[in-house]
């Protein structure tokens, strides 16, 4: 079984969410709850961004030890000298370094050959090489570029020392098989890829940021790229807790696993929800309020009996506390309601059960949500009227 490495850009690709910012310390907050999780690589930030980012990069360099720490540099002589500065006390240090490889990008944005690209990327790995050995190249909007044009530019930075190749779905383009069929054969073409990472980086413009890259997985990627509660740029990345629950709960059709303590995804994401001021929506897949909640009588039913019903994973393998897994509304059945009473030590003699449960599906016709006071309130009435 394969381990797929995570790389965690929610410092860097997460800081970039519309109206996200965080501080110095927030930075170093998360960068040690990611070393607990037992992510791979964080990547910290983008040191030549700003002053800012250059404190926060060198700060996580300097407060974890097990994880790799990563800057982001664009294929510039400045950017690159910038993150080897800030890395400079990291225990393990990478360079990530990108240049864009599409056409669109390569003749509006940066005005360049893709031969002018190829040498350019060459000769930034070669002088990021000079600082530090672990160096990651990113070829920007991967999926919209030129396949072969991609074989050539990974095939020269590998020969040049790159150790990680990413292949970014930069604007959440690509649907899941062409991102299979793209991984595939960047892994059967490019000279050397047998001795470094690929590595995937998906956004989620299109929602399918997290099946993208698992896809990648199934096609023969080692790295992941991912953010907490699914932060990024636009629509986001690919959300951590779900590409890390998919591998944990089919590994046995990814053959894969990963270095993740599940047990610490809850925690994480409501740090990060909280310092990044991003709520998770209640149906959010792994983390989201509703996962484990159960409201059709049916589905009650089934729960109580055994969980494994209609549930795929335990919340506690994600750290979640353990709760009540039951919500009282109108297609709750008389189960349900009863286990509900019991969790809720609300005692009631068993033959005014039938009255209570009247009342109660009474009250789901005006009322979505029945809360514990609710059910409270219906109890006394009916005994208020039984003593008189
Ligand atoms: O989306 C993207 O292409 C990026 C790169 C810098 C990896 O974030
Ligand atoms: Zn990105």
């Amino acid at each position: 079984m394969k381990t797929i490495k995570i790389f965690d850009t929610t410092l860097r690709d997460g800081e970039q969410t519309p109206k996200v910012s965080m501080n110095i310390d927030d930075k170093v907050k998360i960068a040690k709850q990611l070393e607990k999780l037992g992510v791979d690589i964080i990547e910290a930030g983008f040191a030549f961004a700003s002053e800012g980012d250059f404190e926060a990069v060198k700060k996580v360099a300097e407060s974890v030890t097990k994880p790799i720490v990563c800057s982001l540099a664009r294929a510039k002589k400045s950017d690159i000298e910038r993150a080897a500065e800030a890395l400079k006390n990291a225990k393990h240090p990478r360079i990530h370094t990108f240049i864009a490889t599409s056409d669109i990008h390569l003749e509006n944005k940066l005005n360049m050959t893709q031969d002018e690209c190829l040498n350019h990327a060459v000769e930034m790995v070669k002088y990021a090489k000079t600082f530090i050995d672990d160096i990651q190249f990113s070829a920007e909007d991967a999926t919209r570029t030129d396949k072969e044009f991609l074989v050539r530019i990974f095939s020269a930075v590998i020969e040049a020392g790159a150790t990680v190749i990413n292949i970014p779905d930069t604007v959440g383009f690509s649907q899941p098989h062409e991102y299979f069929e793209l991984i595939e054969y960047i892994k059967e073409n490019t000279k050397g890829i047998e001795n470094v990472d690929i590595s995937l980086h998906c956004h989620d413009d299109l929602g399918l940021a997290v099946s993208n890259a698992l896809t990648g997985v199934f096609a023969g990627a080692t790295q992941v790229e991912c953010t907490i509660n699914g932060l990024g740029e636009r629509a986001g990345n690919s959300a951590l807790e779900e590409v890390v629950m998919a591998i944990d709960s089919r590994s046995d059709y990814y053959n894969a696993k990963t270095n993740i303590v599940t047990e610490e995804i809850y925690p994480t994401s409501k740090l990060v929800s909280s310092i990044s001021n991003v709520d998770i929506s209640p149906t959010k897949s792994i983390i989201g309020t509703n996962c484990f909640l159960h409201e059709s009588g049916i589905h009650q039913d089934g729960v109580i009996k055994n969980r494994a019903t209609y549930e795929i994973m335990d919340p506690s393998r994600i750290g979640i506390p353990q709760h009540d897994n039951l919500v009282l509304g109108k297609h709750s059945g008389r189960h349900a309601f009863k286990k509900f009473l019991e969790s809720n030590k609300i005692n009631v003699p068993e033959e005014n059960i039938n009255d209570y449960f009247k009342k109660f599906k009474k009250l789901t016709d005006t009322k979505k949500y029945v809360t514990v006071e609710d059910i409270i309130n219906i109890v006394n009435e009916i005994e208020v009227n039984n003593d008189n």
